[in-house]
């Protein structure tokens, strides 16, 4: 396996692998590989060749965000990568990637502006900035985002879509932990109790699809549901199917509950298309985010 740290000499791999008519696969990361990253390897190797990245990106976390104590293991990364099958690796550094005068950006899509975008400023613009430098490094035919992270899935295929860049962006499903709880590298942060806490995002999100396959298309009676789920607290819409609740067992925070159209992140009244359930809260010190599709969604 070849490991890159410039974005010449990554470009030059790639470019040889397309020139000979080749697709090739890649997937971006930040490092800290578990088994979600993995499967998006094997989704990759589809492809006649698999690349991928690893770059913890400064850009893309806000002030008082993870971004020193963001887990590092590179090695054990690079090990996992080689016996997947990965033909390259591209990791840079910040100076090769930001060097001194850098002060282009990208200018997110719209569907940013909500949810994440909110809770997390300057979030989208430095995830679809690194993105397209990464795209522009890697001239690959398709990447493969994890749909642990939809917004972010669904913004960059609109920025890739908006901007004319010739990369199928392609989302792949969440894998999780055997109770449900959705693989991420921020996972490690959890205490034990703060882990069994962390189960009730999933279960939630079950909840939710559970009463929509039972016919509930009410966004404002299932996003009560999630709350009084999350929280405890009810906002008001009573119906039967109210959830039971245990005391004490809630997230510390709840950042959002909402059900919105999960190919433009519209709000919805009723789900009258295809929509997606999204959940972002800490646990201690830990931000979560989980998210379940409701309806067909290969739009
Ligand atoms: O999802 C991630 O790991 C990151 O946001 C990405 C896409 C690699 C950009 O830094």
């Amino acid at each position: 396996m070849e490991v890159f740290d410039s974005p010449e000499a990554a470009r030059a791999f790639v470019s040889a692998l397309r020139s000979q008519g080749r697709t090739v696969g890649f997937v971006p990361t930040m490092g800290a590989l578990h088994e979600g990253h993995l499967s998006l390897v094997k989704t990759a190797l589809s492809c006649d060749a698999a690349v991928a990245s690893i770059f913890v990106n400064p850009t893309q976390f806000g002030p008082n965000e993870d971004l020193d104590k963001y887990p590092r293991t590179l090695t054990a990364d690079l090990e996992k990568l080689k016996s997947a099958g990965v033909a390259a690796v591209f990791v840079p550094t910040r100076d090769q990637m930001y060097p001194d005068g850098f002060s282009s950006g990208v200018e997110p899509p719209r569907i940013s502006e909500t949810l994440e975008g909110v809770c997390r400023p300057g979030h989208f613009r430095g995830v679809v900035t690194v993105v397209l430098k990464l795209l522009n490094a890697l001239p690959v035919s398709h990447a493969y985002f994890g749909k642990k992270d939809y917004q972010q899935w669904r913004v960059i295929e609109a920025m890739v879509r908006d901007l004319n860049v010739g990369t199928r962006i392609i989302g792949c499903e969440t894998v999780r932990e055997a109770d449900g709880l959705a693989m991420s590298s921020r996972n490690r942060y959890l205490s034990d109790e703060e882990r069994s806490r962390a189960l009730l995002i999933s279960k939630t999100l079950q909840h939710v699809e559970t009463a929509y396959r039972a016919g509930e298309r009410q966004t404002a009676i299932l996003q009560n549901h999630m709350q009084q789920m999350l929280l405890g607290e009810n906002i008001g819409h009573r119906d039967t199917a109210t959830p039971e609740t245990s005391p004490g067992r809630r997230l510390d925070t709840l950042q959002y509950a909402s059900i919105v159209s999960s190919y433009d992140f519209t709000p919805l009244a009723t789900i009258d298309r295809p929509a997606v359930a999204l959940i972002a809260g800490m646990i201690g010190t830990t931000r979560l985010i989980d998210n379940r599709e409701l309806g067909q969604t290969d739009v």
